[in-house]
């Protein structure tokens, strides 16, 4: 499984359940990447989504014990979860959010792509420091982009200690 993400210099992820910035050519890589794959959330991710409904064109697997919907794959409990996981090739499995679900899952992710934003986004969520995290290290970073006067870069870290699911 892959973790996808974008943090800001804080590593942090969201406030008020939205993101913390927009960025067209952000939101192009993870559609791109997760596109015909399986993706994995935590029910507030899956709320802050349009109309709360699951992604398009993917297959949605939802942590959660109070969503009741038939558009996506509900799981009831972390046993749960990472049982149906198993069920795919892990390579087309991607952890995609929110703080609650990449803290409890990040140990059973191979590799990260890490959005990352130069600037402060007074998150309230954050993602766990890879930088700080026993095991990981990045491998590779893009050259610096610029969009609507954001500076960010495109990384990918990996896990060299995966915990089996
Ligand atoms: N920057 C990014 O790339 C990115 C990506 C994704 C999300 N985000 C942001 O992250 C924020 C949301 O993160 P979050 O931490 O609040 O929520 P979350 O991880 O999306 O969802 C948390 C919910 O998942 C369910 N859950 C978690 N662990 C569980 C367990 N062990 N058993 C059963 N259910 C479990 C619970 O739902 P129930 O209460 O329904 O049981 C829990 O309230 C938003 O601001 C969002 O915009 C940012």
């Amino acid at each position: 499984m892959k973790a996808i993400v974008a943090v800001d210099e804080k590593w942090g992820i969201g406030k008020n359940n939205d993101l913390l910035f927009s960025i067209p050519e952000d939101m192009k890589f993870f559609r791109q990447t997760t596109l015909n794959k399986v993706v994995v959330m935590g029910s507030n991710t899956l709320k802050s989504f349009p109309n709360g409904a699951p992604l398009k064109n993917r297959i949605n697997i939802v942590l959660s014990t109070t969503v009741n919907r038939d558009d996506c794959i509900v799981v009831r409990s972390l046993e749960e979860l990472k049982s149906k996981i198993k069920e795919y090739d892990k390579s087309q499995v991607f952890l995609i959010g929110g703080a609650k679900l990449y803290g409890t899952m990040i140990d059973y992710c191979d590799e990260a792509y890490i959005t990352k934003v130069k600037a402060d986004g007074n998150a309230q969520v954050f993602f766990p420091n890879l930088d700080q995290k026993e095991g990981w290290e990045m491998v590779s970073e893009s050259e610096e982009k610029i969009s609507n006067e954001l500076k960010f870069a495109f990384t990918t870290y990996k896990n060299n200690n995966t915990k089996n699911l």
